[in-house]
């Protein structure tokens, strides 16, 4: 308890010939097999079984489902927060030793029994190859279980620094008054664990809505919960219509926070619906958001070209563009764009696309991800101002493919520089060399609502020192010479300001005093 690890979980290669790559083709074949898997809420420790109404293709191949599920109604979702509400009396007194101990064994339970079958079930549930998914579901989830616990235990020795003469002072940290509501996205399996333990390791209760596109993961992750010793009512899991959920949710006066992580505009919403209503809520309720992205790369002309290319591949297109993190945006120099032009198009032709664990292009998550995607690339090809460098193929026959595509406009506000697209989608600006400085600068930092993640490659260290200097307020997560996507827990804590989010960095301590409240004690003598 005394050490924070000083290492992250290491990731596994699943090399041809390896036990683990046999292991994960069994889980593969076992869950194609099985599926599609029957999801219900779970409230208070028990599946809640009703009708399996809704259902989760796989990306992979959408006439099959992975799962299908049940939803909770308003009455359900009442029952689950006053269970939620129940549990707390005791979870909240549970000393921090014992709930760190809940998060060790479901970090253990995912590093052995359940590894597989959670990389299976974000594979073939999230339409990642075998590395995404162990960076994600793996490595950074575990990483997260093992880390809060000591990060909790930082902020409980936390005291108040003076004692008066017969005085002791001391601060009691406690949970948010009420229940914590959180809501997680499909693409990080680690994020939605983000999402729940972070209030939880602090003794908050947790009403958890998660991702109609990652419903088995999440399903699984709260199964692994519960197996590791997690009380019932603790963590209430409603998978159900965003609106209706919310709605009931909403109409609770103990909602102590909102813990979000999606898209700009649901978060928005929800945001203006908690302020409407402030003399409603028992406490002001804590809003924390991860949300949107327009992140870049900014090229100096004396980047490495290779370098930024292979990097800018990697940023713009694994996992198909769906991270947060995603690069979108790249603005190169003339003097040096017909070379990284060429580089970033020859890389990009060359990755493979398919449903083979090691492809390195899968699936977009789902039809309407599809549809949006490809709908901005048939505007882009129909576009005077905007060349289609590389891609521009989509295909749904079996899996919602999109060919990872490379665009070039002559136009930085052009909505494919300025808007989020959140696919495998990269657009390219040429600008003049000697606009380095406050022109491209104050371009890349007005021309978007969004503050998540950003880099600049240079060999130049004035331009390096001038670039982040000048981007102080444009990414909550700055990258030099490296890819704007990645971040490991512990090593670079991620998240971003203005229409990004909250910026409440994931995994951190600073992320947990937001699920937090103290009392402060003097007694005399
Ligand atoms: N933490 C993830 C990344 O940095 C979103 O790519």
């Amino acid at each position: 308890f005394n050490l924070l690890p000083l290492s992250n979980e290491p990731f596994i290669t699943y090399g041809p010939g390896s036990e683990e790559r046999d292991a994960l083709i069994s889980a593969l074949e076992l869950m194609k097999n099985e599926a599609p898997f029957q999801v219900h809420p779970n409230v208070n420790g028990k599946d809640v079984v009703g009708n399996l109404t809704e259902s989760q293709a796989m990306p992979w191949e959408n006439s099959v489902n992975i799962a299908e599920y049940s939803t909770a109604d308003q009455a359900l979702v009442k029952q689950a927060i006053d269970g939620a509400l129940a549990a707390k009396k005791e979870w909240c007194r549970t000393p921090l030793h014992d709930r760190a101990a809940i998060f060790y064994r479901a970090a253990a339970l995912l590093q052995g029994p359940y590894r597989y079958k959670m990389m299976a079930a974000t594979m073939l549930g999230q339409g990642k190859n075998a590395y995404q998914a162990d960076i994600d579901c793996a490595a950074e989830t575990i990483d997260f279980l093992k880390t809060f616990p000591a990060l909790a235990d930082q902020l409980y020795k936390n005291q108040p620094p003076i004692n008066a003469p017969n005085v002791w002072n001391r601060t009691e940290v406690r949970p948010l008054d009420g229940f914590v509501y959180a809501i997680s996205p499909f693409n990080f399996t680690a994020l939605a664990a983000n999402i729940v333990l972070a209030p939880l390791i602090l003794g908050n209760v947790v009403i958890w809505k998660p991702s109609p596109g990652a419903i088995y993961s999440s399903w699984l992750f709260n199964h692994i919960m519960i197996e590791a010793g997690l009380p019932p009512g603790v963590l209430q899991f409603l998978p159900g219509d965003a609106v209706e959920v919310t709605d009931e949710v909403f109409n609770s006066r103990d909602m102590g926070a909102l813990h979000f992580t999606g898209s700009t505009a649901v978060f928005k919403s929800l945001m203006g619906r908690i302020g409407s209503k402030m003399e409603f809520w028992r406490s002001y309720p804590r809003i924390v958001g991860e949300t949107g992205g327009k992140n870049f790369h900014l090229l100096h002309p004396t980047a490495d070209v290779r370098n930024a290319a292979l990097k800018s591949v990697r940023a713009a297109f694994e996992y198909q563009g769906q991270k947060c993190s995603a690069l979108s945006r790249i603005y190169v120099p003339a003097s040096i764009a017909e070379k990284f032009k060429a580089m970033i198009v020859e890389a990009t032709e060359a990755l493979t696309m398919g449903s083979t664990f090691t492809d390195f292009i899968g699936p977009v998550i789902s039809r309407s991800a599809y549809d949006r995607v490809s709908g901005y690339i048939k505007e882009a090809e129909s576009s005077v101002d905007v060349a289609v460098l590389a891609g521009g193929v989509f295909d749904d026959s079996k899996g919602f493919y999109i060919r990872p595509t490379v665009l070039e406009t002559k136009d930085p506000l052009s909505k494919f520089m300025t808007e989020e697209i959140f696919g495998p989608v990269v657009c390219i600006y040429v600008y003049d060399d000697a606009d380095f400085g406050p022109k491209i600068f104050t371009l890349i930092d007005e021309s978007t609502q969004y503050a998540l993640s950003g880099a600049v490659f240079a060999k130049s260290r004035t331009a390096i020192i001038e670039a982040t200097e000048e981007l102080r307020f444009s990414a909550g997560n700055f990258y030099i010479n490296d890819q704007c996507t990645g971040a490991m827990p512990g090593q670079q804590p991620f998240g971003g300001s203005r229409s990004s989010g909250t910026n409440d960095k994931a995994g951190t301590a600073g992320l947990l005093t937001r699920f937090m409240s103290q009392r402060t004690i003097k007694e005399g003598f």
